[in-house]
């Protein structure tokens, strides 16, 4: 069975081309759920260039081991950008992790992975996406969590030329979600049920028709690109050092084995 649910003036179901995605709408909250049959996502009807993306999310209760419900931002084609959240479920008692990463230009390849300072399953949280032309940050409860900055002038692409939707959804992944794989999908705990609330989108909207190049004329200049929201504040990069001494249990950045040398933008950071 089909629901299409308009929770959002600016958000809209998306449709699977395998199955009926499935999304229950409640009041005020949007729960999206994964059984055996199908997962569920939305997208916004939009895309847009800068600004920040909130959501509220409340995460699978109980055993959601083998899901994962992602939320992200995206533009379309081979060379495309995008930024994603994505929470990998785990077995009841055991902790979320929230995974992150970055595409520029069709490659991605920049995980990090963390274990939040709270049970995600207990409350609603708030996860948002903040972009310029200067940054892009990934914050928890406006904790930033995560923030990948604009190194064009070492030769280092930074995706600021494509428009792109916001994205949710929720699917099984247990072939490497939880514990590396080890741990399957129990679809006698089915349905797995994320719950949404709190919508924000406030960005810079780009009609389909527009070139890139006039978007970026248009969407420059906005509240996104104030001299302050080009760094991080004092607070916030002490906030981001906590974050990543306390909570970070993976970054691509000092993967070793997975990389001959240490990837190009990780050399001018200092953390
Ligand atoms: C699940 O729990 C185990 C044991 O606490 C932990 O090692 C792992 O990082 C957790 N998260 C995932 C997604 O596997």
């Amino acid at each position: 069975m089909w629901w299409v649910v308009l929770v959002h003036q600016d958000l809209m179901t998306f449709i699977s081309p395998v199955g009926p995605w499935t999304i229950l709408p409640m009041k005020g909250v949007l729960k999206m759920k994964l059984d055996n049959y199908s997962g569920a996502g939305f997208s916004s009807k939009s895309k847009y260039m800068f600004g920040k993306v909130t959501v509220q999310i409340k995460l699978v209760e109980g055993d959601s081991a083998g899901t994962v419900t992602a939320f992200y931002m995206s533009s379309e084609g081979p060379y495309h950008n995008e930024f994603d959240f994505e929470f990998l479920g785990n077995t009841t008692g055991e902790p979320y992790l929230v995974q992150t990463n970055v595409y520029v230009n069709g490659v991605g390849n920049r995980e990090q992975r963390l274990k939040l300072w709270f049970d995600p399953t207990k409350d609603f949280h708030s996860y948002s996406l903040l972009w310029n032309q200067r940054q892009v940050v990934f914050l928890v409860d406006e904790t930033p969590v995560r923030v990948h900055s604009n190194l064009e002038h070492k030769g280092i692409p930074y995706p600021k030329d494509q428009a792109m939707g916001v994205y949710s959804s929720i699917w099984n992944a247990d072939d490497w979600a939880t514990q590396g794989g080890r741990v399957k999908t129990d679809w006698s705990h089915a349905p797995f049920i994320a719950s949404y609330r709190g919508f924000e989108i406030n960005g810079c909207e780009c009609p389909d028709a527009w070139a890139a190049l006039d978007n970026m004329r248009r969407c420059s200049g906005g509240w996104w690109d104030q001299p302050t929201l080009s760094e991080l504040s004092l607070h916030q990069s002490h906030q981001l050092l906590w974050v990543r001494a306390n909570h970070m249990v993976y970054d691509y950045y000092s993967d070793a084995a997975r990389f001959l040398a240490t990837p190009v933008e990780c050399q001018h950071h200092h953390h």
